[in-house]
This record gives C-alpha cells, sequence and structure tokens, in this order.
C-alpha cells in the first residue's frame, strides 16, 4: 500500500484552474499564500525574488490590455506552438490572460541570476499547493514571462513596484475555483528508480 499523508493528497489533488467565480480571497489567504512562497527554497539562500500581488480589478484588467498591447508587438523566438496561439487569441474581445482570476501574483527575481526561475518555480508551488490546501483554485500563468522584456508590460509593472531590472519569472492566478478541473493523466516512463 502507498504511503498516504495530507501533503501527498494535497500535491495529488491539486489541478490548473482556468475557470474562476468573481470572488475575491481573504486578506488573510493572501497572506498565507505569500508566506508559502517566501519559505521555499532558494539558491544559496538568495531570496532575491519579489512577490507582487494585484487585486484591483481595475488594474487587472489595465494589465490585460498592456499585455494584449504586448502580444501585437511580439515575436516567439521559438516554436513552442503556445505562444503563436496566445498571439492569435490576444486579438480576440474576449481576451483574458489570467482566465479572470481576481488575485495574480508575479514572481520577478534579480537580473543574470541563474537560479532566478528555479527560486520562482519552487516559490509559486509552494503557492499552489497552499491554495489547494486553502480551498482555493490556482494555474500558472506564463505571458508575463514571455513578454519580459516588452516595453510596456515592463513600464506598467513598473508603476506597479516591479523593478525595471528584474526579470519576470511567471506568475500565479489564484480565487475561487468556479468548476471542477479535469485531471490530465500522467505519462508513463517518467520515472526511473536506481536501487
Ligand atoms: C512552466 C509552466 C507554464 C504554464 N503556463 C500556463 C499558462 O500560461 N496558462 C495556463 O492556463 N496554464 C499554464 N500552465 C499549466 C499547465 O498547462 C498545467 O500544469 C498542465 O496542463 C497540467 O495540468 P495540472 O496543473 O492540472 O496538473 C503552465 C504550467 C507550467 C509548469
Amino acid at each position: 500500500m502507498s504511503i498516504d499523508n495530507e501533503i501527498l493528497r494535497t500535491i495529488r489533488a491539486r489541478r490548473s484552474t482556468r475557470r474562476f467565480t468573481g470572488e475575491q480571497i481573504t486578506p488573510e489567504q493572501l497572506d498565507a499564500l505569500l508566506e508559502a512562497a517566501i519559505w521555499a527554497p532558494s539558491g544559496g539562500n538568495n531570496q532575491s525574488w519579489l512577490f507582487t500581488a494585484i487585486q484591483s480589478a481595475d488594474i487587472l484588467a489595465k494589465l490585460n490590455d498592456v499585455v494584449r498591447e504586448g502580444f501585437g508587438r511580439y515575436v516567439p523566438d521559438d516554436d513552442y506552438p503556445g505562444k503563436h496561439g496566445m498571439r492569435e487569441y490576444a486579438k480576440r474581445e474576449d481576451f483574458n490572460f489570467h482566465h479572470h482570476a481576481p488575485t495574480l501574483i508575479i514572481a520577478s527575481n534579480k537580473p543574470n541570476y541563474e537560479n532566478a526561475m528555479a527560486d520562482c518555480a519552487l516559490a509559486l508551488e509552494n503557492i499552489f499547493l497552499a491554495a489547494q490546501s486553502l480551498g482555493l483554485g490556482s494555474c500558472y500563468i506564463n505571458q508575463l514571462h514571455w513578454l519580459r522584456d516588452d516595453i510596456g508590460v515592463r513600464e506598467f509593472l513598473a508603476e506597479l513596484g516591479v523593478p525595471r531590472e528584474h526579470t519576470i519569472c511567471s506568475s500565479a492566478a489564484i480565487g475561487f475555483a468556479a468548476a471542477e478541473s479535469a485531471v490530465p493523466p500522467r505519462k508513463s516512463g517518467t520515472i526511473n528508480v536506481v536501487r
């Protein structure tokens, strides 16, 4: 029989949420998520990250417009199909890069730091698992990373306190799930144990 406990159940139960109710999370819930983020490990204990939480519907709507404009200028530097699809989606009236989540947490880090992405990704997973444990939905949102060098996006984020020199690693959409997410099956052949 496999080992089971609360954390393992939380890890298995977490899903990417892409449909949110309009309800905002509480200040205590946001605090708990941000606290979970800063307790993640970091290379050399750098802790050079910054987590910027946006909860204003007005600012999120403006950011969505800024991201839409950014995609108008965006030329994908690789063949990742999601990037091309997102550029097309950004032309649509109903475009919303954070799935209408009422809270968006942006993880940025100091420039030219080799572990910037790894540190922020670990912190984001802490956020996702903490969200799951609190009955909240969450989703990794990559578009701000793709547009991290876009002048319009950086200008807008600078106004929100994200340092201009920081690299934008990723972001997390957070809120209450409006629907259960499908469970993407896990691929076989991805584990190799040597004893
Ligand atoms: C690096 C990374 C980037 C991702 N970017 C996005 C994104 O921009 N938008 C989105 O809706 N989901 C995004 N996801 C979520 C994945 O699509 C999701 O984790 C995957 O389909 C598995 O589903 P699950 O999280 O429910 O297990 C991203 C996940 C990772 C790890």
